[in-house]
């Protein structure tokens, strides 16, 4: 991977997920997190700050050491425990059934096997635990414009943030995956384009 990807993508991400664009969102994502959570994506840190008090540790998964790092006071600053226990989504180096909730927030879209991923989380969740989930995806089937113009850009978009795609169908990926569908919010962001900012928030329960 060259400088870009490693040292500014992380970078770029940070300041354009912060707390004044994202806040709220991640207030309802988090809320129901307890007990040991696995957060795939972990990014800069910026769920830290809204994990409920029932959340006793976190296993983050991350690759991009520059985001790490970027965390480093948030991760400190945390009552709960958060380790980053690995680097690829598709493959937790965690037991089965060995977490009560999972995270996932803006990630979906960039983790090359997602299938693999949701499966992962699957396998890791005891039964009746949640994925809380926000991401962004495709359209809805009624707003064919933005979809054509998604399938259009996925490309470019893929090659400027990291292989971030905008065309997956995120709640079916979701339940494809083994998951039962509890909660579903689907969305466009206040602000940007709607390629881009087409979100699925939610809860999902592994049977
Ligand atoms: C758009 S950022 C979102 C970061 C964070 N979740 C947030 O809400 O601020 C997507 C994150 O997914 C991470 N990522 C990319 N490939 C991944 C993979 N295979 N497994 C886990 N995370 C991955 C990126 O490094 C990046 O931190």
């Amino acid at each position: 991977m060259g400088f870009y990807a490693t040292q500014v993508l992380p970078r770029l991400i940070d300041a354009a997920l912060g707390p004044k664009a994202t806040g709220p969102r991640r207030a309802r994502v988090c809320a129901g997190l307890h007990g040991r959570v696995v957060e795939v994506g972990f990014g800069s840190g910026w769920n830290v700050p809204y994990y409920p008090a029932e959340v006793e540790s976190v296993a983050a998964v991350e690759p991009a050491d520059v985001a790490w790092t970027l965390a480093t006071e948030r991760v400190a600053a945390s009552p709960a425990r958060i380790e980053r226990v690995g680097l690829d989504g598709a493959r937790l180096p965690l037991d089965d059934a060995s977490c009560d909730t999972a995270l996932s927030t803006w990630t979906m879209c960039t983790i090359p096997d997602i299938e693999s991923a949701l499966g992962e989380l699957c396998r890791v969740l005891k039964a009746g635990g949640t994925l809380h989930f926000i991401e962004h995806g495709l359209a809805p089937d009624e707003d064919v414009k933005v979809q054509r113009l998604q399938r259009r850009l996925d490309p470019l978009q893929q090659r400027l943030f990291g292989g971030c795609h905008v065309t997956r169908r995120i709640a079916d990926l979701i339940t494809h995956a083994g998951f039962e569908m509890c909660e579903l919010d689907v969305f466009y962001e206040p602000k940007g384009p709607k390629f881009m900012s087409a979100d699925s928030l939610g809860v999902a329960v592994r049977p």
